[in-house]
């Protein structure tokens, strides 16, 4: 046996960052403590003010956590309890977005971007099944959104062969809100996508707006065209926060709606869920019967085994919190968003585009008319020495000379750490002010969201 002080051994010598597989076995304190070193290098979790994702749940959520992380969603025949609950879990969420749990189909999906694919696929397939039906051609699909979607419908078109069309966000039109929508709209038209929470700035699409607009088009076309909302974040914000607004089941062309437990659902990484609002919204073909280890297994997801353990936790937030305890969390949240928004809105050089009125987030840019040697991306970066990561980026399109700063507030992200962020903020303004040139290595954003 081997006594030397573990950063001593030679295991700990050897690894760097080899790429060959290892031949040999190490202790596993040897590895452990090779690995726990190498992540201590990530930012702090808590200050990654860039993610929408959980970072924080306490220590009974941990506890199950721990007991539940060796459960494979998929083996819904050994784990009938984790699969009632994911079932008990999509039924809640179809309460509610208002629509009868009973009547509505759902899943659980590993983040917000799987529960969108399937949602976009359902749009695709109904529209080929009716186009099918009529005797019409059905290869030219196209998808209408604002240009501010986030990249998973991007790659959603990219990977099922859907022309993506985007409408623009323009100054007057800062996102998709039913104007010109009818001139992207034909028969090729699977849907359209609605998003509750834009990725760049937190703003709600107006559902009924859109809707209307829709409403319009049917009248003048026929054409009856469906909404999938992206709830990714708001989806989880919009029912405690602004119950008034209507952008779910209440709108009949909503037919799905996608959402993150992960996000705004309060759940850590790998969690996400998409519901149908009809079982009939949801064509059966793409519902597979698996049999598997003496059970018949109905699956709608992209990929096979994932882990159980976020859906449990997801059931758990769900008792735990009830619509009170959302209510109140997202409440904290926003007052903290808001009282960002105001520190960085009194601060000259700054105009802030989001201030966290609809999802707790905060965007600000420059003010019209202030020139700085510095750019926002160097803010972020002298932010990130002191461990803040607060993201800096272009906007889509047509705004793409405009660079935001963007603040996602979240669970654990209390009035104590915000008061730390904005003199942090204030500071480095502070000091990027007294340059009289720009910075000789300019800092690129290495963000991407
Ligand atoms: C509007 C929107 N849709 C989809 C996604 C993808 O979500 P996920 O990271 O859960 O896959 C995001 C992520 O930020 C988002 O903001």
């Amino acid at each position: 046996m081997r006594f030397d002080p573990i950063f001593s051994q030679r295991a700990e010598a050897k690894t760097g960052s080899s790429l060959s597989f290892p031949e040999e076995q190490m202790l596993p304190p040897t590895a452990y403590q090779i690995v726990h070193d190498e992540i201590m290098l990530d930012g702090n979790a808590r200050l990654n003010l860039a993610t929408f994702v959980g970072t924080w749940m306490g220590d009974y959520a941990d506890r199950l956590y721990a007991e539940s992380f060796d459960k494979n969603m998929i083996d819904k025949d050994e784990y009938p309890q984790t699969a009632a609950i994911e079932e008990r879990c999509w039924r809640m969420l179809a309460d509610l977005w208002h629509t009868d749990p009973e009547g509505a189909m759902g899943t659980s999906t590993i983040g917000s971007s799987e529960a969108c694919m399937l949602g976009g696929l359902a749009l695709k397939r109904r529209w080929q099944q009716a186009r099918r039906t009529a005797g019409k051609d059905t290869s030219k699909p196209n998808l209408v959104m604002s240009s501010a979607v986030q990249v998973v419908w991007e790659k959603f078109c990219n990977y099922w062969d859907i022309e993506p069309r985007y409408v623009p966000v323009t100054d007057e039109h800062p996102c998709l809100d039913g104007a010109n929508l009818a001139d992207y709209i034909d028969e090729n038209t699977i849907g359209v996508i609605a998003i509750m929470g834009v990725t760049y700035t937190g703003v709600y699409e107006p559902v009924t707006k859109i809707a209307a607009a829709l409403d319009d088009v049917q009248a003048k076309t026929g054409l009856d065209i469906a909404i999938h909302v992206d709830g990714a974040s708001g989806g989880m914000v919009a029912p405690f926060l602004q119950p008034e607004i209507e952008w779910d089941f209440r709108v009949p062309r909503v037919h799905s709606i996608s959402t993150s437990g992960h996000k705004y659902g309060l759940v850590y990484p790998g969690v996400g869920w998409v519901v149908w609002a009809k079982e009939e919204y949801l064509p059966e073909d793409l519902v597979f019967k698996v049999s598997y280890l003496g059970g018949e297994m109905p699956t709608l997801a992209l990929n096979f085994s994932r882990p159980g353990a976020q859906v449990v936790l997801q059931y758990f937030t769900f008792l735990r919190m009830g619509r009170d305890g959302y209510r109140r969390v997202h409440e904290a949240s926003q007052l903290v968003a808001k009282s960002i928004a105001t520190a960085v809105g009194n601060m000259p050089e700054f105009e802030v585009i989001a201030d966290g009125s609809d999802i707790p987030v905060v965007a600000w840019r420059f003010a019209d008319g202030v020139s700085k040697p510095w750019t926002l991306f160097d803010l972020s970066d002298r932010l990130r020495a002191k461990g803040w990561q607060v993201p800096s980026y272009p906007l889509p399109d047509n705004l793409s000379d405009r660079t935001v700063q963007r603040v996602v507030v979240r669970n654990g992200l209390g009035e104590e750490l915000a008061t730390s962020l904005i003199d942090d903020i204030r500071a480095e303004v502070t000091t990027l002010n007294t340059l009289s040139q720009p910075l000789p290595f300019p800092t690129k954003t290495g963000y991407r969201h």
